[in-house]
């Protein structure tokens, strides 16, 4: 039995050692946010938070976030509203920022790399409030272990939702 912490909850699995996260994510605790992609560290669209850095969970082995945070696509809501001490009414209703303006935008079109982009979003604009479109390009390009890739194109989409999220955070800190 292996004890891992999502999205702020205590999760208790049956995975050995080296089960990659996103199988334990995906098939044990049902949360369908982190895509399967290349499954080889190479497109993004697995991606996670791990102690608030954006990772790559096809490749990360289970073991390495025991003892760790791990935030999914579905834990952004309540990582905003815990960051921001919103209360229990407000945070039930809140989107992410970074969901909001993924919205507002209307940046997916296929859909299946946006998990990844949106928590190296995230990933970007907790340290990052007011990037850059260079900064930006280089958070999604040459930050990681690989691009985030976007077979439907979405790259401008994607940074002006970049900046839209950006300007809600800055105005909400
Ligand atoms: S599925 Fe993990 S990087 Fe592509
Ligand atoms: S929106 Fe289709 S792969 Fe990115």
């Amino acid at each position: 039995m292996t004890t891992i912490v999502v999205n702020g909850a205590r999760r208790e699995i049956q995975a050995s050692d080296d089960t990659p996260l996103l199988y334990v994510l995906r098939n044990d605790l049902h949360l369908t946010g982190p895509q399967f992609g290349c499954g080889m560290m190479q497109c993004g669209a697995c991606s996670v938070l791990l102690e608030g850095k954006e990772i790559r969970s096809c490749v990360t082995p289970v073991s390495a976030a025991v003892g760790k945070e791990v935030t999914t696509l579905e834990g952004l809501p309540a990582r905003w509203a815990k960051q921001k001490n919103l209360s229990p009414a407000d945070a039930a209703s809140a989107l992410h920022p970074v969901q909001q303006a993924w919205i507002e935008e209307q940046t997916p079109l296929c859909g299946f790399c946006q998990n990844g982009m949106m928590i190296k979003a995230t990933e970007l604009l907790e340290h990052t409030t007011a990037p850059s479109v260079a900064e930006i390009k280089a958070a999604f390009t040459t930050s990681g272990p690989s691009a985030h890739l976007c077979r439907c194109g979405s790259y401008t989409a994607i940074i002006e939702a970049v900046q839209r999220a950006a300007t809600v955070m800055a105005k909400a800190s």
